[in-house]
């Protein structure tokens, strides 16, 4: 029998503006999934936030894209955006694009991040979240996971992982995938994923027996939306051990606080700061971008854990550098490449400038 872990995230409300998720949303949320453990819809669940996003973090046997699960974390969506709008939250209700349940959570703004697979004897999975970037942020640190020895020293020294992995990339504006294998084709995959606002890793898995090993939201608020709604702020769950990276490999690419876009209006690059869950809490700017690592042991469904990964002395000095980094991306105000390049803004008044400048543009 397998065991399904989802992660479908949202943000239905924060305080204060796009800080922090309100303990009562993350409360009602509890007690709908403690419901449907009861009702043994769930085997296990998590409820966490990393800033304003609210995430489920469940376990059960129903597969993939099933639709009571799905609905089920609607639900809790919904009954948390009424608890929003009650306190006047910020952004109640924000990543809900439509107003009915249609079968399929895809596409109606939450992000979801899911995986089926047998359990082993002991099978190690961590869960990351992120607030104030977009899912081309895994790019990355996932590539450097699954295909960098500078990186995962056991793509080296671990015979199961020595033949590599192979990654399934959405490119999010032409709805087109690609699965290319690493480390032969290496080159091809670095040539997409350097452009994070558009590839994006779906999936790992391992190239001997197509095992799973990550899988990762690549939900795209504004291109669902047509219009800024949020950042997409999203979720992965990698495998871990025994064939797949070792917990430390896998957390080991965040130690480089990378930029990412996102921050402030979801309009800036800034370093991904690595931090404990008490953390994640972006307020300098509306960030500087987060992400959070819970470690789990499924066992027969179960979470075990978390272990809260980045809450770590040695990762000080990453968030030392993310500071650092953040103080000299600010400084150039509305400049590039702190500020996105026009086409990739989630804001804009350049038309207006532009329609307002019209007449006084003259050929040079
Ligand atoms: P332990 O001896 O602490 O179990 O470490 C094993 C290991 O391989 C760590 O990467
Ligand atoms: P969120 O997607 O986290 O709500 O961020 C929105 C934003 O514009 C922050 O400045
Ligand atoms: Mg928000
Ligand atoms: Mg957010
Ligand atoms: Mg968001």
């Amino acid at each position: 029998m397998k065991t399904t872990i989802s992660v479908i995230k949202a943000d239905v409300g924060s305080i204060a503006g796009h800080g922090l998720a309100h303990p009562a949303i993350l409360k009602k949320c509890e007690e709908i999934l403690a419901k449907a453990k009861e009702e043994e819809l769930l085997i296990d669940y998590y409820v966490t936030n990393c800033g304003d996003d609210t995430e489920l973090i469940m376990t059960h046997k129903q597969g993939e894209e099933n639709e009571e699960i799905h609905e089920m974390a609607w639900n809790a969506f919904l009954e948390g955006t009424a608890i929003a709008r009650e306190l006047k939250l910020y952004g109640a209700g924000q990543d809900l694009l439509s107003d009915t349940f249609s079968g399929n959570i895809k596409g109606m703004g939450p992000g979801v991040a899911e995986m089926e697979f047998k359990e082993r004897p002991s099978d190690p999975v961590v869960v990351f979240c992120c607030d104030k970037t977009e899912p081309g942020a895994f790019n990355l640190p996932i590539y450097k996971m699954f295909a960098d020895p500078f990186s995962t020293a056991g793509l080296v020294i671990d015979p199961s992982m020595h033949n590599g992995f192979e990654f399934e990339v959405y490119d999010v504006m032409e709805h087109k995938k690609v699965k290319l294998s690493c480390p032969d084709e290496m080159y091809d995959l670095l040539a997409l994923l350097g452009t994070i606002s558009r590839y994006v890793i779906k999936r790992v898995r391992r190239r001997d027996d197509k095992e799973i090993a990550a899988s990762i939201s690549t939900e795209r608020l504004n291109l669902m939306a047509g219009q800024y709604v949020g950042k997409d702020d999203p979720v992965a769950i990698v495998r871990s051990q025994s064939g797949f990276p070792a917990a430390g490999e896998i957390v080991e690419p965040f130690a480089f606080p990378h930029l990412v876009g996102g921050w402030m209006r979801g309009s800036h690059n800034g370093p991904l700061m690595p931090v404990g869950q008490k953390n994640a809490y972006p307020v300098r700017f509306d960030g500087p971008p987060r992400v959070i690592a819970l470690g789990f042991q499924i066992a027969d469904g179960k979470l075990v854990g978390p272990a809260d990964m980045f809450d770590d002395p040695a990762f000080d000095r990453s968030r030392a550098l993310a500071s650092e980094v953040a103080e000299y991306m600010r400084r150039h105000g509305p400049f590039e490449p702190h500020r996105l390049p026009a086409d990739e803004m989630e804001y804009t008044t350049l038309p207006g400038v532009m329609e307002k400048l019209s007449g006084r543009f003259e050929d040079i």
